[in-house]
């Protein structure tokens, strides 16, 4: 079980609520569950305590990623093997599943699990029985299965890259947990939590938000979801520690690139000012962002922050009123 076990899951939203109270219900009785959102909202977090709340609190919690598991190896991986099951097999392995006996297989990231392993994986499923390779009597193994994903399981079927039967196997009780920017006052309460235990881990002075600080938070759409917050409150408390946090040094923390060097001239792509993160990213998200530092630069002045974007003053207030800002 990760460190973050030790932070118990937080947050007020009604959202959140409505998912966590449906994880306790649920946590204590047997039933797999399938807890799915964007990455980062705490899907491993929120695994971890419902099996502390579960009835095999006592036994293993043993977390497998679908996504990393190389086909070659997944199966002696998952399964086991018997010593020289196969060349190179020189003892015997126990595998992840028959590891989590009497406890909880979290599957995170399921939705990448490679289609050759689902089959094997339902089979499991549906009659408890784990056959290391090279054994020729499988073992009964009970777990409680939870699983994760980011994607949209439902589409991948459709597209016929996830199995149905597996999908209807898994999608027991779905947990849906909302993104971070749905979750308005988590956002405050979060900060504030995480400030606090990144200052007593780093024995520094407790930092403190500014009030535009906490606004620039609760309107920040946080793509990386409770991750990104997280990570960003401990490079305040690194970088601020002790003093009040404005929203300046926020949005500076938040989009490092976004001082550097505006000459268009200089504008290669070799130069560029900013970098496609390799996953990608929503370019309506970084025009917004940009459109809010325009204005924070200019103190609101819409005529100043077009010039600062290069924009026209109606094109600016357009966008504005696309993306809701006043
Ligand atoms: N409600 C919460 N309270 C406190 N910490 C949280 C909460 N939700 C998430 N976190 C923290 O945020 C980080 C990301 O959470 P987690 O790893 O569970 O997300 P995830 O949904 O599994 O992400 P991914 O899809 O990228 O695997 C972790 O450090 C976790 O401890
Ligand atoms: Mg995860």
């Amino acid at each position: 079980m990760n460190s973050a076990t030790q932070l118990k899951m937080m947050g007020s939203s009604p959202a959140f609520l409505s998912v966590l109270r449906a994880s306790r219900l649920v946590a204590v009785t047997g039933a797999t569950v399938l807890i799915q959102g964007e990455s980062g909202v705490g899907k491993e977090l929120l695994a971890e305590s419902i099996h502390e709340a579960s009835r095999q609190a006592d036994g293993p919690f043993v977390a497998v990623n679908c996504a990393a598991l190389s086909e070659t190896l997944v199966e002696s991986e998952l399964f086991g093997h018997a010593k020289g099951a196969y060349t190179g097999a020189v003892a015997k392995r126990i595998g992840r599943i028959a590891a989590a006996h009497k406890g909880t297989l979290f599957l995170d990231e399921i939705g990448d699990m490679p289609l050759s392993i689902q089959a094997k994986m339902l089979r499991f499923l549906e009659n408890g029985e784990c056959q290391p390779l090279g054994v020729e009597q499988p073992a009964r193994v009970e777990v409680r299965v939870v699983a994760a994903t980011n994607r949209d399981l439902a589409a991948l079927v459709a597209a016929g890259q996830f199995r149905q039967d597996l999908y209807h196997r898994l999608h027991v009780v779905p947990l849906l947990l909302p993104p971070l920017r749905e979750r308005g006052q988590d956002v405050a309460l979060l900060a504030n939590a995480f400030l606090a235990s990144f200052a007593t881990r780093h024995g520094v002075a407790l930092p403190a938000f500014s009030r535009s600080a906490l606004e620039l938070l609760r309107s920040h759409t946080w793509p990386g979801n409770v991750r990104e917050l997280r990570n960003l409150c401990e490079r305040l408390v690194i970088f601020q520690a002790g003093q009040e946090i404005s929203d300046t040094c926020i949005r500076g923390q938040l989009f490092p690139h976004a001082a550097c060097g505006t000459n268009k001239a200089d504008f290669t792509p070799a130069l560029a000012p900013f970098s496609l993160p390799s996953d990608g990213l929503s370019l309506e998200w970084v025009e917004r962002n940009l459109i809010l530092a325009a204005l924070e630069r200019t103190h609101g002045n819409r005529t100043h922050a077009a010039k600062l974007l290069d924009l026209s003053r109606d094109t600016l207030l357009y966008r504005m009123r696309k993306y809701a800002l006043r």
